[in-house]
């Protein structure tokens, strides 16, 4: 892997910056006035599937802010869809299916659908020429089991119970489950890649519903497989295991080249603990954002200095920015971050 002109890539292949790069998870979001005028003409679908609209929410916030990579517009649910389901997003609920599954029957009648895909791939073509060349493109999805997660229940829950009893009680209808989900995201990220992503992200936001033994017998398989695609074809992988970030020698068998980690531990203690084998991104907590900038500055200043040098680290929230953060704390973040990591 060679030097790019791109700080972000830079960093995740593991090379010493000049600065910490920096970006936000879920920065095309409510939070951004703009965004919320867009969709309030606009269904998400159209947002998702129109490329035209899917540039322009994506580019949003890379017009607002100086971040170093831009993640596609999009979402981890359209897998599901690509296999045949549908979700609405109801306000103050989330996504929701109409037809959530709820026999074998139904898991046997998933059936990928390619075409599904045509247009957000023209939307990364689209975003991967309109964006500055050393700005990176992230791409996306999300870990089998987080997404079958939504598949089972038909929408956000607090304990996902229907996909964990399914996976003790019929181990394999789960297994044909999350097949069918492993083999529909590997095509996914496939054609990500060719339409132009610099880095892929994996997010495994539901990691923690199971014991660790079930994470590592029905889980992990098919993170890793997932994982080492992405490995393979030469594309740094990002694996944010939400929750799960004090056992990384468990989650690091995923083999990502960057591990995302929330802000529930201490960044320095997991560096230690990893000892230079893979770049970490992360670990401001959320809420600091509704602080003051005094706050935000102390806080920016702890994750940088218990890194304590401009190499393997790449700055991030532990989870996704809320719609009640001002945009104007986001500016000062950024500027913070790219001040104090400055050799
Ligand atoms: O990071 C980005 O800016 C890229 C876009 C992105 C979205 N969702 C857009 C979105 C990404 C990377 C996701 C990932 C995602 N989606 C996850 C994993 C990460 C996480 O946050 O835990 C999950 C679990 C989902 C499923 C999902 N989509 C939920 C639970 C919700 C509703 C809850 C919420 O935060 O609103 C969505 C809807 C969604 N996805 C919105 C956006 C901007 C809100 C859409 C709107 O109402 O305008």
């Amino acid at each position: 892997m060679k030097k790019s002109n791109q700080i972000f890539l830079d960093a995740c292949n593991g090379f010493p910056t000049k600065r910490t790069p920096v970006w936000i998870m879920r920065q095309a979001g409510r939070y951004l006035p703009e965004y919320r005028k867009i969709r309030s003409k606009a269904t998400f679908h159209q947002m998702m599937h129109k490329p035209d609209l899917m540039t322009e929410v994506t580019l949003l916030p890379m017009k607002r802010f100086e971040l170093d990579a831009a993640i596609m517009f999009s979402d981890i649910l359209v897998i599901p869809e690509s296999l045949g389901m549908k979700f609405d997003l109801v306000p103050k609920v989330g996504p929701v299916f109409n037809n959530r599954i709820s026999n074998d029957n139904d898991i046997k009648n998933l059936n990928y659908n390619n075409d599904y895909f045509k247009n957000i791939y023209k939307g990364i073509s689209s975003i991967r020429s309109d964006l500055n060349n050393d700005k990176s493109l992230i791409g996306f999805a999300g870990a089998p089991w987080t997404v079958a997660c939504y598949m089972l229940e038909g929408k956000p829950s607090k304990d996902y119970m229907s996909l964990r009893s399914l996976m003790i009680e019929k181990p394999d209808s789960f297994k044909l489950l999350m097949e069918k989900i492993t083999d529909a995201t590997i095509n996914y990220i496939d054609g990500q890649i060719k339409s132009g992503v610099n880095v892929i992200q994996i997010f495994d936001s539901n990691g923690t519903y199971i014991s660790k033994d079930h994470y590592e017998k029905y889980s992990l398989p098919y993170i890793s497989k997932i994982i080492r695609h992405i490995n393979s074809r030469n594309i740094p992988s990002i694996y944010f295991a939400k929750g799960l970030c004090n056992d990384v020698d468990l989650i690091l068998k995923n083999e990502p080249k960057v591990l995302g980690i929330d802000w529930t531990v201490n960044i320095g203690d997991i560096k230690n603990k990893i000892k230079n084998k893979v770049v970490l991104q992360g670990n401001l907590d959320p809420s600091v954002l509704l602080c003051s900038n005094q706050i935000i500055k102390q806080e920016v200043a702890k994750i940088i200095d218990s890194i304590g040098n401009n190499q393997g680290h790449i700055f991030n929230l532990g989870h996704g920015i809320t719609p009640n953060v001002n945009p104007i704390s986001v500016e000062f973040l950024i500027q913070t971050v790219k001040q104090l990591s400055k050799k």
